[in-house]
């Protein structure tokens, strides 16, 4: 498991590379398919996360340790990296820029209210959802630019589910089974209600991937579950290096 300080460096020196050369020029039906789903994932990517990272640096002020919110710090530039690849890919496709998306501003609006773990929460289902999209979007294009651009957000966004989880972790472990049990299911619904708007919103491009309905959601749910995994697995690590801690301090006092 990384510490956030690593994390912050991988976020820092992650820079893949991509051969921008091509003479590939859409298709009708492609351009059709993927237009409207890049357009509002590269808004979306965009976001300098004000609030979120506003919490963060309160966060971090009250504990006293920088590294979490210097991780999120780099993690909200890797993401703006993701929307200029994808917005150089767009203007060499002459496919227009969007300055606004009701989508994004959604998700946006949901992360403001509540606390860093809201937020968090809210990315996290963000991350789940983009990471099957870019699979669509991987699938659904012949341009080997675009290919190359979404088989590297792959690579990191999984990186990021893992990162997300394990900031959340930090949260979990403070709460009681119970409580945690009822953040759990509030998850899951979040989950279900945004896999419905982006579905519907976007069903061309993952169906010009290769998904149907019941693919989508089942891979949704299957990421959700790990990560929830993840963050138990770390919560009880927390827990067993916390009383190690107090035993042997017990011993030597
Ligand atoms: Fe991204
Ligand atoms: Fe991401």
């Amino acid at each position: 498991m990384k510490t956030f300080e690593n994390w912050a460096l991988h976020f820092k020196t992650n820079r893949p590379y991509i051969h921008w050369k091509e003479n590939y020029v859409l298709t009708e039906k492609e351009r059709r398919a993927i237009t409207k789903a890049i357009q509002v994932f590269q808004k979306g990517e965009s976001s300098e996360a004000r609030s979120l990272l506003a919490k963060a640096d309160n966060f971090s002020k009250q504990r006293n340790d920088k590294s979490y919110a210097e991780a999120l710090h780099h993690f909200v530039k890797e993401e703006n990296r993701h929307s200029e690849e994808l917005g150089k890919w767009m203007d060499m496709h002459q496919i227009p820029r969007l300055k606004s998306h009701w989508e994004d501003s959604i998700f946006r609006i949901l992360r403001k209210p509540g606390g860093l773990e809201v937020s968090v929460s809210v990315l996290l289902t963000a991350e789940i959802m983009a990471s099957s999209f870019y699979h669509a979007l991987l699938y659904g294009t012949r341009s080997g630019v675009l290919k190359q651009i979404c088989t590297n957000i792959l690579i990191d966004e999984e990186q990021h589910i893992l990162f997300q989880s394990q900031g959340l972790a930090q949260f979990y472990s403070e709460r009681s089974a119970w409580k945690r049990e009822c953040i759990h299911v509030l998850r899951a619904l979040l989950l279900l209600g945004a896999t419905q708007l982006v579905w519907f919103s976007h069903r061309s491009v993952f169906k010009s991937g290769g998904y149907s309905y019941s693919r989508f959601m089942q891979e949704s749910f299957q990421i959700f579950a790990k990560s929830m995994h993840q963050i138990e697995w770390m919560c009880e690590r927390k827990k067993t290096r916390l009383s190690v801690l107090l035993t042997e301090n017990n011993r030597t006092a």
